[in-house]
């Protein structure tokens, strides 16, 4: 609660300021949630992060708003946070979909499939890298390593896991986000909005039933080179998930029997060669567009 954002310019390309203030009621609902995570910290500039996604849980994206509020209530100069706010990919900058669909296509997972997963996506969906449907549901994106490459291809859907996907999957995964049918990730907690995400991930608890519960673990082929690290031995041979790993059954039977895929479906670079040189060309898509532009 310092000076004025307006006193404070910021260039960088970004939009012009003064930002317009949120509505009395938010900033003071906001400002309360601003002071419990504040006060975690022994530095308050140290709170910058979670409050950015706090005020990303407030409005799907980081506005200019947003940036200045956070501005106003750590001290820093708009440009300090507009520089934070632009370099982590988790905030995003623009009006977006409920749910945030990222396809790894990052070396492990490119190769095993991503690229081909995130072409599909594209035609199906009808939207490019960072695009969103025009029924505000998905947006869909390339994100990079996920540490889950045990479980490559990996798409994350509002940064819940759901391993192992192929081209027809991660199209009725989409499907069903966008008609409203529950989805569940292959691990860990159940899938929320991407603004209740940003809430969690400001540092709220979710107090869902089951969800701090639920959980997830590497994989076998990680869990082997731990092994194998500490001197025990390993198997001979690591199990791949689809082949009878502990998460065979879910990948294997879907929830919808109308959804079951046929073998032909099924097929993916686990089971046979893959073309792999069908990474979007426009890839890196270069800087997104910013908010008002
Ligand atoms: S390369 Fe995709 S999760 Fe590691």
């Amino acid at each position: 609660m310092t000076t004025s954002s307006s006193e404070r310019g910021v260039s960088l390309g970004m939009p012009e300021l003064p930002a317009p203030d949120y509505p009395d009621d938010v900033r003071a609902r906001l400002e309360t949630d601003a002071r419990e995570i504040v006060a975690r910290y022994p530095d308050s500039r140290s709170a910058l992060l979670p409050l950015l996604h706090l005020v990303q849980s407030e409005e799907g994206h980081v506005t200019r708003t947003g940036m200045a509020f956070c501005a106003d209530v750590l001290g820093l100069t708009t440009a300090e946070v507009t520089a934070v706010a632009t370099f982590y990919t988790m905030y995003r900058r623009r009006p977006s979909g409920d749910y945030q669909v990222g396809v790894c296509t990052n070396t492990l997972c490119a190769v095993m499939g991503g690229d081909a997963i995130f072409e599909t996506l594209q035609e199906h969906l009808g939207v490019g890298n960072g695009g969103t449907t025009d029924d505000g549901k998905v947006t869909l994106e390339h994100i990079e390593c996920n540490a889950a490459c045990d479980f490559a291809p990996v798409v994350m859907v509002n940064w819940e896991f759901f391993d192992n996907q192929t081209p027809a999957s991660a199209r009725r995964l989409v499907d069903d986000l966008r008609a409203g049918r529950t989805v569940s990730p292959t691990r860990g907690a159940p899938l929320c909005t991407f603004k209740e995400t940003a809430r969690i991930l400001a540092g709220f608890p979710d107090e869902r039933e089951g969800a701090l519960e639920a959980g997830g673990s590497a994989g076998p082929a990680s869990l082997t080179g731990l092994r194998l690290a500490k001197g025990e031995a390993g198997p001979a041979r690591v199990v791949h998930p689809r082949d009878g790993g502990p998460h065979a059954e879910q990948h294997d039977e879907p929830q919808d029997a109308a959804h079951r895929p046929s073998p032909a479906e099924h097929a993916s670079s686990h089971d046979a060669p893959r073309e792999t040189a069908a990474s979007d060309p426009s890839h890196p898509a270069g800087p997104a567009a910013e908010e008002g532009e």
